[in-house]
């Protein structure tokens, strides 16, 4: 019997630069994803998702192709995936009506990035930003994909579009399948000021950006916060990269007060392994060499990206041309989920 090609669909929001922490997360991950060739990938562009959040609507299409830049500098090609713009299919926005009568409103209270988003901006706690979640899930489930590749902070919201799976199937029969979700190695980059807390663009000061200059990532991870104590007594292993990734991660819950040590360590052992291992194999951790090193691997590493973006954002058409193909690629999938649900729920004359 032939097996289908496993399907795999994820979503940023168009707000910002991106940062290495949504980079090491997510974008790396969806790179190799595409390029194994084991997968049919889907990528959007999540404009409706980013509204929920104070912005300048004269600034958002260009966030937009900003993204699409972003996500073709670092490699990800739209002969091999479907890149795509979730304002540009209805059917999102109309699913999402729908889901929100099989979601309990005490889960959404329950989420974490709710109230997080909730105390930040008290003068705009909006609907949508209550509701996000819903629209999340059908962001995925309208497609049917199988795997989910995220970050860290969006495991509860992946939880969430599960369990609208079992709310749906269990009303109106067999419909969608529940998704798993894929992480990378390094889930979780910590905030360059704060460790405790993840980088994140609603913290600029802690985010070391794709697009910095040389000068800039050499400032920004001299002053990157360190720890009080070395790295000895983790012992990392003298091993393979995710050998080392694994025990960053393991020591991430266990020594809250070696994070900004072991976020640097992260990045080092990712930009620049053969350093970390030499680092390792001495069990002699200076921040200062540390630091040094690794202000020179990210600037060559983040070299091509820098100039790849620089020339793509010079041809908007381009840009645009590659969202309006994909998008009505993806709109065939989403249309046909769409009324295959109104017939489950009897909406159909
Ligand atoms: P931000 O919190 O900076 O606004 P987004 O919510 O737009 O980032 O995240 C886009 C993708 O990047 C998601 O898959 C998210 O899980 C991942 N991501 C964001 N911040 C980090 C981080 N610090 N470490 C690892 N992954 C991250
Ligand atoms: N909420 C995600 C974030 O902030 C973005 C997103 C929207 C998404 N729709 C998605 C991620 C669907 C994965 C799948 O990063």
């Amino acid at each position: 019997m032939a097996t289908q090609t496993p399907r795999i669909l994820s979503g940023i929001q168009p707000s910002g630069k991106l940062h290495i922490g949504n980079y090491l997360g997510a974008l790396k991950n969806f790179v190799e994803l595409q390029n194994s060739g084991k997968y049919e990938c889907f990528f959007m562009i999540a404009d409706y998702h980013s509204i929920t959040e104070d912005y300048d609507p004269k600034t958002k299409s260009a966030q937009v192709l900003e993204l699409v830049a972003d996500f073709l500098a670092v490699g990800l090609d739209p002969d091999k995936s479907t890149i795509f713009l979730q304002s540009l299919i209805p059917e999102h926005t109309e699913l999402a009506w729908i889901f929100s009568t099989v979601t309990p409103v005490a889960e959404l209270t329950r989420m974490t990035q709710y109230k997080d988003k909730a105390s930040r901006q008290t003068k705009n706690i909006n609907a949508g930003l209550f509701t996000y979640p819903i629209l999340q899930a059908v962001d995925i489930l309208i497609y049917k994909p199988e795997l989910v590749p995220v970050g860290h902070d969006q495991l509860q919201h992946l939880e969430l579009a599960n369990d609208i799976v079992r709310r749906f199937n269990k009303k109106f029969g067999q419909t969608f399948k529940e998704i798993k979700p894929l992480l990378t190695q390094s889930p979780r980059v910590m905030s360059l000021g704060d460790p405790q807390k993840k980088m994140s663009k609603s913290d600029p000061s802690g985010c070391l950006f794709l697009s910095d200059e040389p000068g800039e990532i050499k400032k920004k991870i001299q002053k990157a916060v360190a720890s009080s104590q070395g790295l000895e007594g983790v012992g990392l292993p003298a091993g393979n990269q995710d050998a080392i990734l694994s025990k960053i991660e393991e020591a991430y819950q266990n020594n809250p007060a070696l994070q900004g040590g072991l976020n640097l360590f992260l990045l080092l052992v990712i930009f620049d392994y053969e350093a970390a291992l030499k680092i390792i194999k001495n069990k002699k951790y200076r921040y200062s060499e540390i630091k040094e090193v690794l202000a020179e691997a990210l600037s060559n590493h983040l070299e091509y990206f820098r100039m790849k973006k620089k020339e793509l954002i010079q041809n908007p058409n381009i840009l645009k041309e590659t969202l309006v193909g994909g998008s009505a690629h993806a709109r065939k999938f989403a249309s046909a989920t769409l009324t295959e649900v109104k017939q489950k729920i009897g909406l159909t004359l």
